[in-house]
C-alpha cells in the first residue's frame, strides 16, 4: 500500500522505529497504527530462535514529512514511555527517507511452518508457501506474538477438508485465514472490536480467501452462533476463558476441537480445572515463551 503511494511521486517521509521483544509487538504495532493508519511495518532482526536478543523485532511507522510533525513524535514518545514501564523498549529512532530509497527497502514477510504472513498484498510469495495477507492494525495479529504462532501449527495439524471453523477473538483474522488456506471450509470471526471484524474482512479480501465472515460479539455476554463448529479456535487470556466458558460451551457439538491459547503458564492449572470440569479433555499442549496452548475435544454428550 505505502509502495504504491510512493510509487506516483518521489517525495520525504520520516521514519520512527523501535526494536521490541517480539511478544510485546502487539502493544506497540496498535499505538503506531493509531497515529500512522496503514503505514506501519514489523519486521524480525535476527534469527527467532535466538532468545539471546531481546529487542528481535522493529516496528516502523512512516508519514509524509510536513513542516511540523512535532505534536505526532511527541505523542509515539508519550506511548512508548508508557510501555516502557511494562517491557523493554528500545529509544525512538527518526529517519527521513525518500520515497525513491524507500522502494528499494524489504520488509521481510514472517514464516510459520508453511505459511508466509505478508505485510501487503504488494509482496511476492514465496515458492512453496501458503500466504497471508495481514496489513499491521489497531486489531492484534500481525503473527509475531507467540500466541498466535502456536495456534496457526495447531490448526495446521488439526484442521481438516470440510472443517467448520468458529474463531472468537478474531484479531486481525489470521487465524480463521490461516485455517481456511489449510483447508477448511468457512469460518465465523467473531470479536468484540469493530476495528478487528473491519480488519478481518479486509486482510481476507487481501489473501484472496473465500468463506470468512465476521461479527462483533461479546463472548462474555453470549454467543449468537447458528451452526455447530467442527473447530473452536480461540486465542484469548485467562480472564476470557473463565468469564466466556459456558456461552463457549454452548456453541459445540459432542467432539468439537478447541484450539486454546493466550494462556500464561502460571495460570494453566488453573484454566485446565475450568476445561475439565466443562468435560474438555486435553489431546494436545504446547508451550512457547511464558506462553500454552492446548488442543481440547468436547467429551459430554
Ligand atoms: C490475543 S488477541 C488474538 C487475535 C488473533 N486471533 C491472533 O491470534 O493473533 C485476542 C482478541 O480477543 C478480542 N476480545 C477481547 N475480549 C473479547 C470479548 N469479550 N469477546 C470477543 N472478543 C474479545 C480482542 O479484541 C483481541 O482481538
Amino acid at each position: 500500500m505505502v509502495c504504491s503511494i510512493l510509487k506516483k511521486n518521489s517525495s520525504i517521509w520520516v521514519k520512527y522505529s523501535v526494536k521490541v521483544p517480539a511478544e510485546f509487538v502487539e502493544p506497540v504495532v496498535r499505538m503506531f497504527s493509531k497515529f500512522l493508519t496503514n503505514n506501519v511495518y514489523v519486521e524480525q532482526i535476527g534469527d527467532p530462535e535466538d532468545s539471546s536478543v531481546e529487542l528481535n523485532t522493529l516496528v516502523s511507522g512512516f508519514i509524509l514529512k510536513k513542516d511540523d510533525n512535532s505534536v505526532l513524535k511527541s505523542n509515539l514518545m508519550s506511548g512508548l514511555s508508557l510501555f516502557s514501564g511494562v517491557f523493554n523498549i528500545s529509544e525512538i529512532n527518526t529517519e527521513e527517507i525518500n520515497s525513491d530509497i524507500w522502494e528499494k527497502q524489504r520488509f521481510e514477510p514472517i514464516e510459520i511452518d508453511n505459511i508466509q504472513v505478508l505485510p501487503s498484498i504488494n509482496h511476492k510469495l514465496k515458492k512453496g508457501f501458503l500466504g497471508i495477507v495481514i496489513e499491521p492494525s489497531m486489531a492484534f495479529g500481525t503473527g509475531h506474538h507467540p500466541t498466535t504462532k502456536m495456534c496457526i501449527s495447531l490448526i495446521k495439524e488439526f484442521v481438516k477438508e470440510d472443517s467448520k471453523i468458529l474463531d472468537l477473538g478474531c484479531g486481525s483474522g489470521i487465524l480463521g485465514i490461516a485455517a481456511i488456506k489449510l483447508g477448511a471450509k468457512n469460518c465465523l470471526s467473531l470479536d468484540i472490536e469493530d476495528e478487528s471484524v473491519k480488519a478481518t474482512l479486509k486482510n481476507s479480501i487481501d489473501s484472496q480467501v473465500d468463506g470468512i465472515s465476521s461479527e462483533k460479539q461479546d463472548l462474555i455476554k453470549s454467543l449468537d452462533v447458528n451452526f455447530k463448529p467442527d473447530i473452536i479456535i480461540a486465542n484469548l487470556n485467562s480472564y476470557l476463558f473463565k468469564a466466556g466458558i459456558e456461552n463457549i460451551i454452548n456453541c459445540m457439538k459432542q467432539e468439537t476441537i478447541m484450539i486454546a491459547s493466550g494462556i500464561l503458564i502460571e495460570n494453566y492449572n488453573e484454566i485446565k480445572n475450568i476445561f475439565v470440569q466443562n468435560n474438555l479433555k486435553e489431546i494436545k499442549k504446547m508451550e512457547n515463551g511464558d506462553w500454552t496452548a492446548v488442543v481440547l475435544r468436547n467429551e459430554s454428550a
